[in-house]
């Protein structure tokens, strides 16, 4: 893949834009979308995410080489995966039921699993979920910082999380891989690293024991 590649972000909230304002400054191309009209948040991109294009989802999608997934996850239900066959994507959403409400499919399991299955034509990664979004733009430092930090990039397919985990690198954070989506619970509510922002070594320590025993 070209390097960096183009990026759709679904979602222009919270998360979304930190994601579209990170990738931007690292150098990548970003179309941004809800599920509305373009034109809808055109004032808005120009102020808060200067450089991003916004566009309908399907044509942002369509044009680009990495996907990110930041809506919430009852908001994804809706989507139809037609609209992400053959696209490499990062699923940076949580199951959050005090605001997405109980949605069975999700329960007692990894919801990046839940999405990969519903996504069964595209190649999912988990990754840029379990940091908030306040902490996720302030904490991103240049490779070699000493005070960078870390991120997981959990996903089924090796050569998708080498992709993801160079997004991640760009963008500021040192990846750190985990070899399944299954593995890639740790990343989330509940798990060891979700809502903590730790160094290399310490997220290595956190993550390690318990992404063996979910293999
Ligand atoms: N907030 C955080 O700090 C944070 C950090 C990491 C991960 N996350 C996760 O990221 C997800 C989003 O959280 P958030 O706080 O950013 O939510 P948010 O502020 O409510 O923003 C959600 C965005 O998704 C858009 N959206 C909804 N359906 C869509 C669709 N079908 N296609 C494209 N865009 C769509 C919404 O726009 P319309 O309604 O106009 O379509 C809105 O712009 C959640 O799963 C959350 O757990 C959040």
């Amino acid at each position: 893949m070209r390097e960096p590649g183009r990026l759709a972000v679904l979602g222009a909230g919270h998360v979304g834009s930190v994601i579209a304002r990170l990738a931007i400054k690292a150098g990548y191309p970003v179309a941004i979308a809800t599920s509305g009209d373009p034109e809808d948040i055109a004032l808005i991109t120009e102020l808060i995410i200067p450089g991003a294009q916004p566009r309908w989802a399907s044509d942002a999608v369509a044009d680009a080489d990495i996907v990110v997934l930041a809506m919430p996850l009852h908001r994804f239900l809706d989507l139809d995966p037609a609209l992400l066959v053959g696209k490499l994507v990062v699923d940076a959403m949580n199951y959050w039921p005090a605001g997405d409400g109980v949605l069975e499919p999700f329960e007692g399991l990894g919801s990046s699993e839940v999405v990969a299955r519903r996504l069964a034509s595209s190649a999912v990664v988990k990754a840029l979920n379990h940091i908030g979004y306040h902490e996720l733009e302030d904490r991103a430092r240049p490779a070699g910082a000493p005070d960078r930090k870390a991120a997981g990039v959990a996903g089924d397919d090796p050569a998708a999380v080498a992709s993801i985990a160079g997004l991640v690198d760009r963008i500021g954070y040192d990846p750190v891989r985990l070899e399944s989506l299954r593995a890639g619970r740790v990343l989330q509510p509940g798990g060891p690293v979700f809502g903590v922002v730790l160094a290399l070594p310490e997220f290595e320590r956190a993550v390690r024991q318990d992404a063996r025993s979910l293999r």
